[in-house]
């Protein structure tokens, strides 16, 4: 605060806090909040979508004899009565009794993959969780393409996403600066930041689109290939269905990174655009 005019004055050398820059653009911060709304109905309108048949497989063999399910859920009797879920990961059965396979109440026996509190819509619905996931997911994609078509001409996208060599050689100190808890605020991200959105942008959103848009038999007619890339309807389930786990884990680290960096200041940038930097770190370096 300047004692004479009584405005606010960033920009004075001695603050231990240094100045407000404008970080995101209305481009960023607009795509962000929408896919943010997108990902949270994908997410439990698919684990909707999911339940109807709660096994995943790999390959296109099948046969009675023939076990290629790499995730299960389910539930059976137990010899002292009463029932057990089980849920079994690559050969190794879990008891999940209460939240995967078996959930609700003695009174009101619930026998699903996800618990009611864990899908769109609660009660098992597979038609509506089919119109409320394509439904997002097509505003997904929209999304997608137009902070892809604005992050190319506004620089967003090779300023601050495209990893180069030198976040690279950045990367170790970044990553042990990081596990020190020790948080530097620039107007540019920092090479951790870049390579998980990079991650997130180049391999995590084109796999789930590209998965989820194999399994559609309209596009099995107009691209037979897709499926083929991805090994089969089995195959390209199983990976849409980790590339859904691979987000939601980005998600939680994104989340403690945030509350970690300052929640206050992040959220501002994301909101408003603007960012308070560390003294002398008002370039994108
Ligand atoms: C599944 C949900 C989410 C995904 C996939 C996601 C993904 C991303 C991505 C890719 C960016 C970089 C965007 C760009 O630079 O163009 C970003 C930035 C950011 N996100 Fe999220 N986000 C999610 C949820 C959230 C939530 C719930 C919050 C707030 C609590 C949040 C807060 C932020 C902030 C503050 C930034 C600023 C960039 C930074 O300083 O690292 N995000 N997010």
């Amino acid at each position: 605060m300047s004692a004479t005019t009584g405005e606010r004055d960033d920009t004075q050398p001695h603050r231990t806090k240094g100045p407000l820059v404008y970080r995101q653009s209305i481009w960023t911060r607009v795509t962000h909040w929408v896919w943010v709304i997108c990902l949270f109905f994908l997410l439990f309108s698919g684990l909707q979508i999911f339940n109807a048949h709660p096994t995943l497989y790999i390959g296109q063999e099948s046969g009675f004899e023939y076990d290629n399910s790499v995730l299960s859920m389910h539930a059976e009797r137990r010899p002292e009565g009463g029932y057990a879920g089980y849920t079994t990961v690559l050969g190794n059965r879990i008891d999940t009794s209460g939240v995967f396979g078996y959930s609700g109440t003695e009174a009101n026996p619930e026998f699903r993959g996800f618990p009611s509190w864990l899908t769109i819509p609660s009660y098992r619905d597979l038609a509506t969780g089919r119109v409320v996931h394509f439904f997002f997911a097509w505003i997904l994609v929209g999304v997608l393409f137009v902070w892809a078509v604005a992050s190319f001409f506004n620089g967003h996208l090779r300023r601050d996403i495209v990893p180069k060599g030198a976040d690279l050689k950045a990367l170790p100190a970044d990553a042990a600066e990081h596990a020190r808890f020790r948080f530097r605020h620039h107007k540019g991200y920092n090479a951790l930041q870049k390579l998980a959105y990079a991650f997130i942008f180049f391999i995590v959103f084109p796999a789930i689109i590209l998965t989820g848009l194999s399994m559609s038999p309209g596009m099995n007619t107009a691209w037979p290939w897709l499926i083929e890339v991805f090994g089969g309807r089995q195959t390209a389930r199983t990976i849409h269905f980790t590339a859904m786990l691979v987000l939601v884990l980005f998600f939680i680290v994104h989340i403690v990174m945030v509350v970690l960096a300052g929640p206050i200041n992040e959220l501002r940038s994301m909101i408003t655009g603007w960012y308070r930097v560390d003294p002398g770190k008002e370039d994108r370096s």
